[in-house]
Order: structure tokens, then C-alpha cells, then sequence
């Protein structure tokens, strides 16, 4: 493209009117094509997208008992760039006996993902659930001390593996207390959680360490709970450097989901949003697409992950909360998460203005640039005189 012969154009403000005016169709016309369709270039894939997107991850809850189903793998290796183990890195899995550990699920899992260059989100070090018969006969200091040995042991074997690990997972009470959930891990003293971090730093200094939980999808007393605890723990300099939002939605979504996102954030913590799955209904795929938006407005959201890939892989058995159905063809959730991903009806209409600072400059060539696509449309010059 050559920028037109200055001296033959018409002088001074009816040429800076023109050009505003040509500005601002092509400006009507971008918002309208926008709002229409994702651009033309853009990426067709969920992990792609968010890859591009800041270098955001898009993952799934993945079982090692399916990666032999080819439609499953198809679409996770397809559609996919992190993954977290539903189950086979749990207590109950991975530590069966006391001191005897077994990895072969949870490597099934990881080893596709490194041979698929995928990240990979640890899930989970310590629960109240699925845990192991013998931990849950345990209390008091041996207990305690079994837990921490836990995540030294696992953490250490999978040193360097993961992105971010799930240190503890849903810890926090339901309801109004904004306090800890009784278990027998509570019940070993108040500073077991910050304990479980320490111990995973210590084994895996490389890793995102993570607190995790559920009903936390917007600002309420539980997940004002947890933003005090990581404040404490910023401020007494306990390990931790992000916060994981399971978001299992029902059919609508708080309105203040992406500020909760972004006062965890603003406490100096990485978000990801890290079981996501919304109960099938009239406003699946708008919740869907809200939260990506959410996630993509917050500069810390590292990524999405949702929990299971088709409807059928769910543990919502019945609700289809995911975004592929049974058959593995998209649904119109996945349409709207990818749109989203991809910008396509998120940008607001650009303001036209012809330059990004300071006065207009007179020697200089004005690019009329696609503010959705990124691509130059012409090359104006302007005048004053
Ligand atoms: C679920 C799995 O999806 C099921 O297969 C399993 O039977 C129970 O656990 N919060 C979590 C996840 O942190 O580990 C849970 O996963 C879903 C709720």
C-alpha cells in the first residue's frame, strides 16, 4: 500500500473532516462486522485462542480411563493446551497405603499432555474428600504430619511437570460463617493450610501454588473468607501465588464475577478459573462466555479449565454442563466461549480518534488500522494548514 502524493490532496481541515469521517464509517462498519462474526484470521481452536490472548491457557478435566476413546482424545488434543487429572492425582490415588505411592494413572494423563505440549494444573494435594481409608482413620499431629508428608512426596515426584498445583482444595465453609470447613484436617490446627504451602514450595519452588474451592463465583462471605486468608498470607509472606475459582454454575452468574476475580488479583495473585461446567439451560452459553470474558478483562487470569470435555465425560450426570455433547460435535457454548475468546462481540466500538497521543503530527503518515483484526486498511496524511 503507498501513501498517496501529499501535494496533490486537498489542504488542511476538510482533509482531517474527510478522514474522520472515513474514520468513523470504517469504524461503524468494523463494530458491525464484529459484533456479527469473529474476525476472519482469527483462531479456531479454544487453546489457541487463549493462547493468544496473553498467553492464556484453555484446559480440560481429563480421566486417564478414556484417553483410549479416540473421539475424546480428537477433541482434547485438538481444542486443548493444559489438562488436569478429574481424579488420579488425589490422595485416595495417588497414596493409596501409607508410604506407598502409585503414579501410574496420574502419568497416563501427564505424559500426553508433555508429548502434546500441554500445561499441566496438579489437582489436588489436600481435601477433605477422597482421601485415602487410612488418612481418614488419622488425627491430631499424625495426621498432620502424614499430609505434609503427602505433598512433600508428590510435589517432589512431579517437580518441574506442573504449571500451578491445587495445594488445597475447598477448605472453606458454605453459608454465612466466611469461616474454615470442620475436617479432620482442620481439626489438626488452623495452620494447616499455610503448612501444605510451605511444603510445596519446598518440593517444587517452580510451580504455581493455588488455593481452590467452589461458591466462590462472585463477592459473598465465603469468598471473602478465602480473600482475607490470602491476604494474611501475602502479608506474612506464606507461599501462595494464585486462587483457583471452580465455577460449577447453575443457569446465571453473579453480576460482580469478574470484580471478585480482580480484588483476589489486586492482592498480587494469579486467578484461574479451574473446574468450569454451567448447567445446561437458555443461558449456558451466555455464562459461558461472561466468565471468558471475566478471565480475559482480569490481566492475572492465567486460564480456563473446564471439567470434562463432552456432556457425557460430566460428573453433572444429566446436566450437560459442558461444551461438546455426547457425540463430541460442538455446542452453541462452545461457539460463544470461542467468540468471546477470540473478541469477537466483546470489543467495544473503538473511539475514532486519529492518533493514540499528543497533537496531530503533519510529517507523519496515519495508518487506518482494523482495530479487531489488527490489519491496516489505507495510509492517510494530514494537514492543518
Ligand atoms: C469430582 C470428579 O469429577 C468425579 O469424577 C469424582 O467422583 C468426584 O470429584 N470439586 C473438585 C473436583 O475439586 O475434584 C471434583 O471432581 C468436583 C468438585
Amino acid at each position: 500500500m503507498h501513501p498517496p502524493n501529499r501535494s496533490a490532496r486537498p489542504s488542511g481541515r476538510t482533509r482531517l473532516r474527510r478522514f474522520l469521517s472515513i474514520l468513523s464509517a470504517a469504524v461503524v462498519a468494523i463494530g458491525v462486522s464484529a459484533a456479527i462474526s469473529a474476525p476472519a484470521d482469527a483462531a479456531s481452536t479454544l487453546g489457541a485462542s487463549a493462547a493468544e490472548r496473553g498467553g492464556r491457557y484453555f484446559g480440560a478435566a481429563v480421566a486417564a480411563g478414556r484417553l483410549g476413546d479416540s473421539t475424546y482424545v480428537n477433541i482434547l488434543n485438538r481444542e486443548f493446551n493444559s489438562v488436569t487429572a478429574e481424579n488420579e492425582m488425589k490422595w485416595s490415588s495417588t497414596e493409596p497405603q501409607r508410604g506407598s505411592f502409585n503414579y501410574t494413572s496420574a502419568n497416563r494423563i501427564v505424559n500426553h499432555a508433555l508429548g502434546q505440549g500441554m500445561k499441566i494444573r496438579g489437582h489436588a494435594l489436600l481435601w477433605h474428600q477422597q482421601q485415602p481409608g487410612w488418612a481418614q482413620g488419622l488425627s491430631g499431629s499424625d495426621l498432620r504430619n502424614a499430609a505434609i508428608n503427602h505433598v512433600t512426596q508428590v510435589a517432589t515426584y512431579f517437580r518441574g511437570k506442573i504449571d500451578s498445583w491445587d495445594v488445597v482444595n475447598e477448605a472453606f465453609a458454605d453459608g454465612g460463617s466466611g469461616g474454615r470447613r470442620d475436617s479432620n484436617l482442620q481439626r489438626t490446627g488452623n495452620d494447616w493450610i499455610e503448612a501444605a504451602f510451605r511444603a510445596a514450595d519446598a518440593a517444587d519452588p517452580g510451580a504455581k501454588l493455588c488455593y481452590n474451592d467452589y461458591n466462590t463465583d462472585g463477592i459473598n462471605a465465603k469468598s471473602t473468607g478465602i480473600y482475607n486468608m490470602v491476604r494474611d498470607f501475602k502479608a506474612r509472606g506464606v507461599p501462595i501465588d494464585c486462587v483457583g475459582f471452580q465455577s460449577h454454575l447453575g443457569g446465571s452468574i453473579s453480576g460482580d464475577y469478574q470484580a471478585n476475580l480482580q480484588r483476589f488479583a489486586d492482592l498480587g495473585v494469579d486467578v484461574q478459573i479451574t473446574e468450569l461446567d454451567v448447567a445446561q439451560g437458555s443461558n449456558q452459553a451466555n455464562i459461558y462466555a461472561t466468565v471468558t470474558r471475566a478471565c480475559l478483562a482480569v490481566s492475572r487470569c492465567n486460564g480456563i479449565t473446564v471439567w470434562g470435555i463432552r456432556d457425557s465425560d460430566s460428573w453433572r450426570t444429566g446436566e450437560n454442563p459442558l461444551l461438546f455433547d455426547a457425540s463430541g460435535n460442538k455446542k452453541a457454548a462452545y461457539t460463544s466461549t470461542l467468540n468471546a475468546l477470540n473478541g469477537g462481540s466483546t470489543n467495544p466500538t473503538p473511539t475514532p480518534t486519529p492518533t493514540s497521543g499528543g497533537p496531530i503530527d503533519t510529517n507523519a503518515w496515519y495508518v487506518l488500522v482494523n482495530r479487531t483484526s489488527g490489519k491496516a486498511l489505507d495510509v492517510y496524511g494530514l494537514s492543518t494548514a
